[in-house]
C-alpha cells in the first residue's frame, strides 16, 4: 500500500531474485527498479544466472522487432508489442541509441501468393504493399510489403541494460539455479522467472518447446533492407531472410521444433547460405564473419503471470515471464512492464498483510 508520502509501508527490506539475464530478465529488472526503488527502500535485487551476454539466446537474435504474421496469440500480447515498438521508437533519436543497438531499417516481406494484411500493421511505419517494379528484383516472389521498422540488436542492448543496472547497484550472481524451492530457501521475498527456453528444467513445462535457430553473420555493409522471405505451409523462419544489424547482416531461416542441438550445422550453414545468396547474389562477395545457434523458447502462448510458491512454512511470490518465442525482443518492454505491475500488486499485498488490524 502505498502511504501518503508515496512510500511502501513495509518493514523489512524485499529481497527480490531474478533468473535469467537474456533480454527479458534484464530489461524486466531494469523496470521494476525504476518504478519502485525510490517507493521501496531497500529494494535488494539481484539476478542469477548460468549465461550473461554474449551467450544467452537474446544474443543470437537478429533483433528485428517483427512479430509473427499470424496471430497474436492474446490481445495482451498485441499491446505489449505496440508498448515495444513505441517505446524504442521514443528512444531513436536519444544519444543512447547507438549503444543500446538501436536503428530504424527498412524492408521488404515477400511471398509466392497473396496473403493477408498482418495484425502490425498500423504499429510498423508506412506499410504498403510492394509495386511491380520492386517485386521485379525478387523473381522468386510475387507479393509483398514493404515497412519501417526497429532492430534493437540484442548484444548491444544486452550490454546496455546490464551497465544501467549496475549503475543502479544491481548485482550478477552466475551460478545455475537447480529449483525454485533452492532460491526460497535462499531468502526471497520475490523471484522473477526469466529462464527461457530452460524454464522447463526448473518446473516442468510441457508447453515449452526448443525452436532451434541457425544463422550466419556476414560483413555486407552495402545491405540496408531487411529482405524476409516466407512459405506460410513450411511456417515462420523457415526460409532465408538477411537483417542488416549495426555492423554485420544476419542470415538465417532456420526454424527446428524441438531441436536442442547447439552445434552450428553445414547442412543448416549451406541452406542459408544458398537461400540468402539466391535472395541477393551480392552476398556472394561478403566475408564471414561468425556464426551461432540458439533455441526459441516456444510456447503457444507466452507465460507472464504470478504464482504463489509454498517452502515450508512460508510463502514466496514468484513471476513467470518466459516463452517468448521468435519474438522476444519485439515484446520485451511490454513484458516488462507488465511483469512490474504484478510486482507492485505483490507489494501492495505485503503492505496489507503487515498493516496492524484495525480494531488495535
Ligand atoms: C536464430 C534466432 C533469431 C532470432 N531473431 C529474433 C528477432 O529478429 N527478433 C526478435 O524479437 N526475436 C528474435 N529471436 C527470439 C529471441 O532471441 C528470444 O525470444 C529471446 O532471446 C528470449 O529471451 P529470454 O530472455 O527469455 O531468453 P534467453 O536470452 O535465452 O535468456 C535466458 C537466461 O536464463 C538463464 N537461465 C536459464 N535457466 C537457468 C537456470 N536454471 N539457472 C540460472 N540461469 C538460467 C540463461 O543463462 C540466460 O541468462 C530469435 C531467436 C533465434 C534463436
Ligand atoms: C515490416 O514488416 C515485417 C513483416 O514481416 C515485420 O516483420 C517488420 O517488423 C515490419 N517492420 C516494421 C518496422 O514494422
Ligand atoms: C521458471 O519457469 C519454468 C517454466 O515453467 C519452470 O520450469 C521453472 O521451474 C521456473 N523456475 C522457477 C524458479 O520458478
Ligand atoms: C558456432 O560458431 C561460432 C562462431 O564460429 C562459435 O563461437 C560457437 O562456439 C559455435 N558453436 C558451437 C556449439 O560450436
Ligand atoms: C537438429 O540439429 C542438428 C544440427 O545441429 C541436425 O544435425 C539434426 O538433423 C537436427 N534434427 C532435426 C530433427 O532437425
Amino acid at each position: 500500500m502505498l502511504s501518503h508520502t508515496g512510500r511502501v509501508t513495509l518493514a523489512d527490506a524485499m529481497r527480490v531474485v531474478l533468473i535469467g539475464a537474456g533480454v527479458i530478465g534484464l530489461s524486466t529488472a531494469l523496470c521494476i527498479y525504476e518504478r519502485y526503488h525510490s517507493v521501496l527502500q531497500p529494494l535488494d535485487l539481484k539476478i542469477y544466472a548460468d549465461r550473461f551476454t554474449p551467450l544467452t539466446t537474446s544474443d543470437v537474435a537478429a533483433g528485428l522487432w517483427q512479430p509473427y504474421l499470424t496471430g497474436p496469440s492474446t490481445p495482451q500480447e498485441m499491446e505489449w508489442n505496440q508498448q515495444t515498438f513505441d517505446y524504442l521508437l521514443s528512444h531513436i533519436h536519444s544519444p543512447n541509441a547507438e549503444k543500446m543497438g538501436l536503428a530504424l531499417v527498412s524492408g521488404y516481406n515477400l511471398f509466392r501468393e497473396a496473403v493477408p494484411d498482418p495484425f502490425w500493421k498500423d504499429i510498423v511505419l508506412g506499410f504498403r504493399k510492394l509495386t511491380p517494379r520492386e517485386l521485379d528484383m525478387f523473381p522468386d516472389y510475387s507479393y509483398g510489403w514493404f515497412n519501417t521498422s526497429l532492430i534493437i540488436e540484442g548484444k548491444h542492448y544486452l550490454k546496455w541494460l546490464t551497465e544501467r543496472l549496475t549503475e543502479r547497484g544491481v548485482k550478477f550472481f552466475q551460478r545455475k539455479v537447480e529449483s525454485l524451492e533452492e532460491v526460497a530457501r535462499g531468502g526471497a521475498d520475490v523471484i522473477i522467472n526469466s529462464t527461457g527456453v530452460w524454464a522447463g528444467a526448473l518446473q516442468p513445462d510441457p508447453l515449452l518447446q526448443p525452436g532451434r535457430g541457425q544463422i550466419i553473420k556476414v560483413d555486407a555493409p552495402w545491405i540496408k533492407h531487411f529482405i524476409l522471405t516466407h512459405d506460410p505451409k513450411s511456417g515462420i523462419y523457415t526460409t532465408p531472410y538477411i537483417i542488416p544489424g549495426m555492423q554485420a547482416v544476419t542470415l538465417g531461416g532456420i526454424f527446428q521444433l524441438g531441436n536442442w542441438s547447439e552445434i552450428n550445422s553445414s547442412q543448416d550453414h549451406n541452406t542459408i547460405w544458398k537461400g540468402c545468396c539466391r535472395l541477393d547474389p551480392t552476398l556472394k562477395n561478403a566475408r564471414i564473419a561468425g556464426e551461432a545457434t540458439g533455441f526459441r523458447p516456444i510456447r503457444p502462448q507466452m507465460r507472464l503471470e504470478r504464482e504463489r510458491l509454498r517452502v515450508g512454512s512460508a510463502n514466496t511470490e514468484v513471476i513467470h515471464n518466459y516463452g517468448h518465442g521468435g519474438y522476444g525482443l519485439t515484446i520485451h518492454w511490454g513484458c516488462a512492464l507488465e511483469a512490474a505491475k504484478l510486482f507492485g500488486e505483490i507489494l501492495e499485498e505485503k503492505a496489507l498483510s503487515r498493516m496492524p488490524p484495525s480494531h488495535l
